[in-house]
């Protein structure tokens, strides 16, 4: 399945263009079914409906375990790294993985599970996380994985969503040299989550913790009353596989819905394709599972390919900034792919972290969630990659389930901050205002893509209206990504960024209206508006104009309140860098606050503020620029 060299690449390109559907269809050839499909494709971008390979049956937990028994069963599917350096790590193989995916999904069915239930995971990145994932998908059941950095608030918000019939969580999680108290967040959150019968707990800190009677269940008891033989849930193409939430420009997080055959396909497609993987190439995704980059590449794409994939608990920094290159060197990695964010900061650490450790084995560098600048990249490059190794930048989001624009690693070329060409099989293309294609090079625009791909969502669980609104409305025809993008003199393409209210920090999507609701909170504040502003480790910090109903006496304690308010009702990541406290904010006559112009009073550009002739108060952004140059 794998495209080995331009020639064959540009083949691909060609088979796309006379047949889409031959093209995917013969992707789709390569799995294990029950059944094949009736129809290939059928879908309508009007009303959202896209199905893929419609009528067949497979369940994706064979594709991803029971298929490769007999011919790499002893090999490691599962590499894992503690927090801890001096903790020992465990290497799972295929057969043991699929032992223990069978166990767990003997428990949940024990527990009164069945196909199209859904199941929240708040669990620390713990080989266990994964089984659950896999147990999920093996007797059909909806996995929603949530991200152990979030609050309580948003974890019961994201279970009642949904509403989610058991939550998997861990008493706590180690994270560098801090303890997550998981299961007392979860306890907080159950309060408020009436769908929820029963709470598995992992143990892995051995923290005091408080279990419910009859609710909470202990990981290791339950294994210990389960067989390891389970058979795989038949599941049709189209049931749905995992819901995972993702920050939206207004209102509350919306369940992005990825369905099975679909995603199956296109996470192996683009993860051998875009990272060459070759057999027996040991290959590290830094993210966390919480996150769909963890999903499709630590957990599905690479155990698809039969890979070996390596889970990582810790963070970059600890015990100290050398922490990934000694992972590489011990592990021997040859496909390394991780955020911009995590380069910056290590870049700047200096080199002598790096230097310490032999990095030869890396082959593929890859970089996803945010546009990495030029010196990043290069640093990237030159101090990792040996200036041999070639840099993938690839540009994805939640919704569409894989990589969609990136160069193929040492098939075409990679140019510093640009995620060049669309993958074969994917129609992208940069629109103007008016939803016209910008067919020449050389422009800007909004991206788009023309035609549906296998792995794209299918809806947003329980508002499949919104899903329309927000993917579908802007360019009718089109799927509108949210994000601005360059073409080149060549017609490779660069993302600029989002084009919406979505703020991405240290590579994570925040909605500025979650955080915006979390700073009303405080009983001084009447009105907050959030932008980003450049940031040199984070990409975009997150700058907060807040209107008080009295002048706080001390900003220092009132930013800390503002900040543990956020922390509460969102998460650490979401917190204020930046506050100015202001009289007023620059709202048009129908009351939209005008975030362009307090972009640029973030950045410090103060002129050249654009068109403000249509604003209610245009004396706003006086006061608002003298407030800021304070
Ligand atoms: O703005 C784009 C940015 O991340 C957004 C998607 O975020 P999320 O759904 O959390 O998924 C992140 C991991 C796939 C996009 O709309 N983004 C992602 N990759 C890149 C990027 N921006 C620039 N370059 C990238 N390679």
């Amino acid at each position: 399945m794998r495209i080995k060299n331009l020639t064959e690449y540009n083949k691909e390109k060609e088979k796309f263009k006379i047949s889409p559907e031959k093209f995917w269809a013969e992707k789709a050839d390569t799995f294990t079914w029950h059944k094949k499909w009736d129809e290939i494709l059928n879908w309508d971008f009007h009303k959202a409906n896209i199905n893929w390979f419609s009528g067949g049956k497979l369940n994706i937990t064979e594709n991803c375990l029971d298929r490769h028994l007999s011919s790499i069963g002893d090999q490691t599917a599962i590499k894992w790294i503690a927090n801890d350096p001096n903790e020992k790590n465990i290497d799972i193989t295929y057969i043991e993985l699929h032992q223990k995916v069978c166990q767990f999904s003997n428990v949940l069915k024990s527990k009164g599970i069945k196909k199209g239930d859904r199941i929240c995971l708040y669990m620390p990145m713990v080989p266990e996380l994964a089984v659950a994932v896999l147990a999920c998908a093996r007797i059909g059941a909806i996995h929603s994985v949530v991200f152990a950095g979030f609050s309580a608030k948003s974890l019961s918000d994201r279970i009642n969503d949904a509403s989610c019939k058991a939550l998997i969580t861990a008493d706590g999680g180690f994270r560098g040299s801090k303890i997550t108290p998981l299961k007392e967040i979860a306890n907080e959150a159950l309060a408020n989550s009436p769908s929820i019968d029963f709470c598995i707990v992992l143990k892995r800190t051995n923290s005091k913790i408080e279990m419910v009677k009859n609710r909470d269940f202990w990981w290791d008891e339950e294994i210990k009353k389960s067989s390891t033989n389970c058979p795989a849930e038949s599941m049709d193409a189209e049931d749905k596989l995992f819901i995972l939430y993702t920050s939206g420009s207004t209102g509350k997080p919306k369940g992005i819905v990825h369905s099975t055959a679909g995603y199956m396909i296109y996470a192996q497609y683009s993860f051998e394709n875009v990272f060459q993987y070759n057999e027996g190439d040991i290959y590290w995704c830094t993210a966390d599972i919480g996150w769909i980059t963890g999903h499709s590449y630590i957990i599905y794409g690479p155990l698809l390919s039969g890979a070996t994939t390596v889970m990582f608990e810790g963070v970059p920094t600890y015990p100290d900034a050398g922490r990934f290159w000694e992972i590489v060197e011990k592990n021997n990695i040859n496909i390394f792919y991780t955020a911009p964010t995590a380069i910056r900061s290590l870049e700047a650490m200096g080199n002598d972290y790096v230097r310490k450790y032999n990095l030869n084995s890396l082959k593929v560098l890859g970089t996803v969630g945010e546009p990495i600048n030029e010196d990043a990249w290069n640093w990237y490059f030159k101090e990792i990659g040996g200036n041999t190794a070639p840099i993938v930048d690839t540009w994805w989001q939640t919704e569409t389930g894989g990589i969609m624009i990136s160069n193929l690693a040492g098939i075409n070329k990679a140019k510093a901050t640009f995620a060049t060409l669309p993958l074969p099989g994917i129609e992208a293309c940069v629109v103007d205002e008016n939803g016209e294609e910008m067919k020449k090079n050389n422009i800007e625009g909004k991206l788009c893509i023309k035609f549906p791909w296998p792995s794209i969502a299918r809806t947003i669980y329980g508002d499949h209206q919104r899903f329309i609104n927000t993917y579908f409305s802007a360019f009718p025809g089109k799927y509108f990504s949210g994000d601005g993008c360059y073409k080149n003199k060549d017609g490779l393409f660069r993302i600029t960024g989002r084009v919406d209210d979505v703020l991405i920090v240290s590579g994570h999507n925040l909605g500025t209206a979650e955080i915006e609701s979390a700073i009303d909170e405080h009983e001084n504040v009447c009105e907050s508006a959030i932008v980003g502003y450049p940031h040199q480790i984070k990409g975009n910090g997150v700058f907060a104009y807040v209107i008080c109903h009295h002048k706080p006496k001390d900003e220092k304690t009132i930013n800390t309140e503002i900040n543990n308010l956020i922390t509460r009702h969102v998460g650490p990541i979401a917190k204020v860098d930046k506050f100015l406290y202001v009289e007023g904010l620059p709202k048009t006559r129908s009351g939209k606050i005008m975030r362009r112009i307090l972009r640029k009073i973030a950045s410090k550009e103060y002129s050249n503020l654009g068109d403000t002739s249509t604003l209610l108060d245009p004396n706003v952004v006086e006061n608002i620029i003298l407030e800021s140059k304070k």
